[in-house]
């Protein structure tokens, strides 16, 4: 006798649930709904300038004259993306000379997260991944969704607005062989707090120590103290070990977000094996990763005029960033920490009704960790956002 089936049990989708709608993509909406005329935007991650704006970049319009000018096909590349994009990119990422892990291009720094978790799924299904609190909200989702465990060890302490070194590393002692580290590369979103030399050393050593792979998530390099030094952690962490992946972003040191620009690469002895890996994991969740963004970041690397001014943009946009994170550590006693952390993030301690009291009474706009986009300010608004916010700290 056939059972009887509801309809609804027969629709395919019937057994999904609702998801919840991004919570930091959605104040993108309500930012933008919200008629005030004082509002200040520090919600997503997006590079402005003092008027506000997130311009394209003067090397980038220039790339894109020429490839508009210059492009014969648009026929495809392959999976592996534009291969003389990635090997610019990672003299950009490793520095020049250094031995190069394999890469390929990627849809963004989330393609090369979510291909990293891909291929470590593939290989290692029962490895753990260890995420440091707080992190980027996408992180866990990225790593779970390719079917890997997840698990978090302390990283920042919000009340000292300082990193719980000790406590990342004695929570870590719970890792096991082949367990993967998720690390920052620089300017560490939310807190932009980053480590320093001794304690990159001392990951690098655990990491030897207990065979942990590192992840090095990479995001903004030249966003924090200059392009060479926001890479250095991670290339000494490369030199100690044999295995390490990197996912790479060209969103905000290009400024290219929608465009999606990014690369993986993977430090392995087994690097024939690890790139067919990779390349048939692409070809199977997107086949080819957009070309138009990392054929313009190429033809800004390739030519010499084009790169020196992209250097002195993206030298600006820092010192722009920069120069807030003074003028914050020194307008109140519980900001002085953000005077020594770097690139666009700042974690306040603000409670959840905080967060939303500063939105709904005086139209300023944040994570709802209380993370704030330190390049939506301006040396203008700083003095009346610090007065919103004084009452809550
Ligand atoms: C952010 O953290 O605001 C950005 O990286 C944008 C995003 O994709 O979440």
């Amino acid at each position: 006798m056939l059972m009887q089936e509801s309809v609804a049990d027969r629709e395919i989708f019937s057994r999904l649930a609702i998801q919840p709608p991004d919570a930091l993509l959605g104040l993108i909406g309500l930012y933008r709904a919200d008629r005030r005329p004082g509002k200040i935007d520090l919600g997503v991650g997006v590079f402005r300038d003092d008027a506000g704006r997130t311009p394209v970049m003067r090397a980038v319009k220039a790339g894109e004259a020429k490839l508009l000018r210059d492009q014969e096909s648009k026929s495809y590349l392959g999976a592996e993306g534009d291969i003389r994009f990635v090997e610019l990119l990672a003299e950009v990422a490793f520095g020049a000379g250094a031995d190069r892990p394999v890469g390929i291009q990627t849809p963004g720094g989330t393609g090369a997260l979510r291909l990293g978790a891909e291929l470590i799924a593939r290989s290692r299904p029962d490895a753990t991944v260890w995420i440091g609190t707080p992190t980027w909200p996408n992180h866990a989702p990225i790593f779970r969704e390719a079917g890997m465990m997840t698990r978090t060890h302390r990283f920042y302490d919000v009340a000292s607005a300082a990193i719980d070194f000790d406590g990342m590393i004695e929570d870590l002692r719970e890792a096991k062989a082949g367990d993967v580290l998720l690390l920052h590369g620089c300017c560490h979103n939310p807190t932009g707090a980053d480590l320093n030399s001794a304690q990159w050393q001392e990951i690098g050593l655990l990491c030897a120590r207990r065979a942990l792979v590192p992840f090095i998530d990479l995001a903004y390099q030249g966003l924090g103290d200059a392009l060479e030094a926001d890479a250095a952690g991670m290339r000494g962490l490369l030199d100690m070990l044999p295995e390490a992946l990197v996912a790479y972003s060209c969103d905000k040191n290009f400024g290219l977000y929608r465009e999606r620009v990014g690369a993986l690469w993977v430090q392995s002895g087994a690097a024939e094996l690890v790139r067919s890996n990779m390349l048939a994991l692409a070809r199977s969740l997107w086949s080819m990763p957009p070309d138009h963004g990392a054929a313009v970041t190429r033809l800004v690397l390739e030519d010499d005029a084009l790169r020196a001014d992209w250097v002195s943009e993206l030298d600006a946009m820092r010192a722009r960033i920069n120069e807030l994170r003074s003028v914050l550590a020194a307008s109140h006693p519980r900001l002085a920490a953000i005077g020594d952390q770097r690139g666009m993030f700042a974690l306040l301690p603000l409670t959840p009704e905080a967060v939303d009291a500063l939105r709904r009474d005086h139209g300023i706009y944040m994570a709802g960790n209380g993370r704030i986009n330190i390049a939506g300010l301006t040396l203008e608004t700083v003095p009346a956002f610090v007065a919103a916010l004084a009452s809550y700290l």
